[in-house]
């Protein structure tokens, strides 16, 4: 356990180390179950195990020993939990200064990234076909995943592990043999082609063996094979890169599997050095057997009987190049659960191999999830395009904008709407727990009022324009720290903070668990926190952020603020944008 990353939570398990000799590490602060219990509450039971007490007596006596510092005002033992009451205007100063003005010394984010380097492998679709919508999963968990780690401040590298190879190319080249390079050249095209093939060899498997033929020349270098392929991949670049835009990403590296060809004899050669690999039935495999020689799980497949390398020998020299390279402390695999025992095998045979770092590789797996009752297809059947999904996306968004906000003109419409419609359906395949599968409406998707990314914009664009508001109409200075705390004397006021100093803990947390939706559950929370606050203004207008008295007013302002750079860094790192108004 590392301590937490806001220092009033910090100060708590240091006020109990302190009085029991304990090392602070070791202890964990959590929210107490209700808030009147207190803010802050560390449980005693380590304390007891090393001092062979009671915990409940430890609690009792931390609490009767206790003395009110700068950062803690209270402490009261409940059970064996020591429950805190921290300063709170100290906290809510701190908060607003870290928040709207983050120094080096007083970080926003966590750090315990610093000087490591995670490779993130995701998205990496199959070339020669669209992206269907199944491939926005793993690219937007990826992404996510991705800037989780930076806030950290790990080294990321984002890879797209092209699948630019495979016996899948020596058909489509075999396909433009025989009927002709597709004009124009197109991914649509491309991918027609290939089906009509897959139809063709029903009727006359020869053409298997041609494709196989083919594929044959493009591994050996042929050039016309090549320049070919080499089309076939620039189309299906193009086609990817123009989503990834749409999404805001940008790869670290690209390098598909065609760049590990090269690599092939030396890691077949490395596997028959050790003893690992052998020949069965025509084919050379790995076999995964426990010390008495019980297969525990298949075979990994190296090379098929006619010579042609596979998807996991490719797998195998690329962890070797990535760790190479980057010498990780994580290599993650963003890849749908369906390659489980892909990775299980991979991982395996990298340990069997003696590299010690195959311990740091990890699948990150993730289900199915659907929007307006639309599957996956797949590469015969009918296909959900990515494309069309974003594009309905913004055209619902649009919609949805104009209905709310009939202020904005039509310009504004336009630039808004990709930002709401594309970041709702980011949102919700975030939201959804990574494992599991999840049908969502479009309506929820994009409910301003819902569990969505549309909700978390609103509130953000509704901060912004409470800001706006204050300085254009009252004159109010921007934001700053240098309010008077003690003015934000409301609980609800106090729960919006509580809730902010849980930010750092939360994007490490994600991070640590690969778990995106720990962050999307979190800003839901903040913008539920924040709404019930703001709303009070609604019957009382001495409760209003704009309220008439100044001070207050300015104090209240600060934690707008201090609210709305959370909610954009938070909806920033999991790939949406924050619209000032909508
Ligand atoms: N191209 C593969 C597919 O579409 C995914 C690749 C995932 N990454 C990897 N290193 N195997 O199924």
């Amino acid at each position: 356990m590392s301590s937490p990353a806001n220092p009033f939570a910090a100060a708590c398990a240091r006020a109990v180390a302190r009085a029991t000799g304990i090392d602070a590490d070791g202890l964990s602060v959590q929210s107490p179950p209700r808030p009147e219990l207190g803010d802050f509450a560390v449980a005693c039971f380590p304390a007891a195990r090393q001092l062979g007490l009671a915990p409940a007596a430890i609690a009792a006596r931390i609490a009767a020993g206790f003395e009110p510092d700068a950062w803690i005002a209270s402490a009261t033992a409940t059970g064996p939990f020591v429950n805190f009451r921290v300063q709170r205007a100290a906290m809510f100063h701190h908060l607003l200064d870290a928040t709207l003005r983050p120094r080096d010394d007083a970080p926003l984010l966590p750090r315990h990234g610093a000087g490591k380097t995670v490779c993130i492998d995701f998205s990496s679709p199959n070339i020669s076909k669209q992206l269907a919508y199944h491939h926005i999963r793993s690219t937007v968990i990826g992404h996510a995943l991705a800037n989780l780690y930076r806030a950290c401040a790990y080294r990321v590298v984002g890879i797209n592990h092209l699948g630019d190879w495979g016996t899948t190319h020596g058909m489509l080249l075999a396909a433009c043999a025989r009927w002709g390079e597709p004009q124009p050249l197109d991914i649509g095209a491309l991918n027609a082609l290939y089906v009509r093939f897959r139809e063709a060899i029903k009727t006359e498997p020869a053409l298997e063996e041609e494709a196989r033929a083919w594929f044959k020349r493009l591994e050996d270098g042929d050039l016309e094979a090549r320049a070919r392929w080499q089309r076939f991949r620039d189309v299906s670049w193009a086609e990817f890169d123009a989503v990834y835009q749409q999404l805001g990403i940008v790869f670290d590296e690209v390098r598909g599997e065609s760049a590990y060809e090269a690599d092939m004899p030396a890691v077949l050669a490395m596997l028959a050095d050790k003893g690992l690999s052998r020949v069965s039935q025509g084919a050379l495999v790995v076999p995964l057997e426990d010390a008495a020689g019980v297969e525990e799980m298949p075979p990994l497949l190296l090379k098929k009987g006619d010579g042609a390398t596979l998807y996991a020998t490719r797998d195998l020299a690329a962890a070797i190049y990535r760790w190479d390279s980057y010498g990780f402390e994580r290599s993650l695999y963003i890849v749908d659960r369906g390659q489980g025992l892909h990775f299980k095998q991979l991982f395996r045979v990298l340990a069997m191999a003696g590299y010690a770092w195959a311990g740091r590789c990890q699948h990150v797996p993730f289900g199915l999830v659907r929007i307006g009752g639309k599957k996956a297809g797949t590469r015969t059947g009918k296909v959900v395009l990515l494309r069309e999904v974003l594009a309905e996306a913004t055209e619902r968004a649009a919609a949805t904008i104009r209905d709310k906000s009939p202020g904005l003109d039509d310009v504004a419409v336009a630039a808004i709407a990709p930002v709401v419609g594309i970041g709702a359906i980011v949102f919700a395949n975030l939201f959804a727990a990574r494992e599991k599968d999840a049908d969502f409406e479009w309506e929820q998707v994009l409910s301003p009022q819902g569990d969505s990314g549309p909700y978390v914009q609103y509130a953000h664009a509704r901060c912004a324009s409470l800001l706006r508001k204050a300085m254009i109409e009252l004159g109010d200075p921007a934001p700053s720290p240098e309010v008077d705390c003690a003015l934000l004397s409301h609980d609800a006021e106090w729960t919006v903070a509580r809730r902010l100093g849980d930010f750092a803990d939360t994007v490490a947390r994600a991070a640590d668990g690969n778990d995106p939706h720990v962050l999307t559950h979190y800003l839901l929370d903040l913008c539920g926190d924040f709404s019930r606050w703001y709303t009070l203004g609604n019957g009382d207008p001495a409760l209003r952020v704009l309220c008439a008295e100044v001070a207050t007013r300015r104090a209240r302002l600060a934690l707008v603020a201090a609210v709305k750079e959370i909610l954009q860094i938070g909806l920033g790192i999991l790939g949406l944008g924050a619209p000032e108004a909508m």
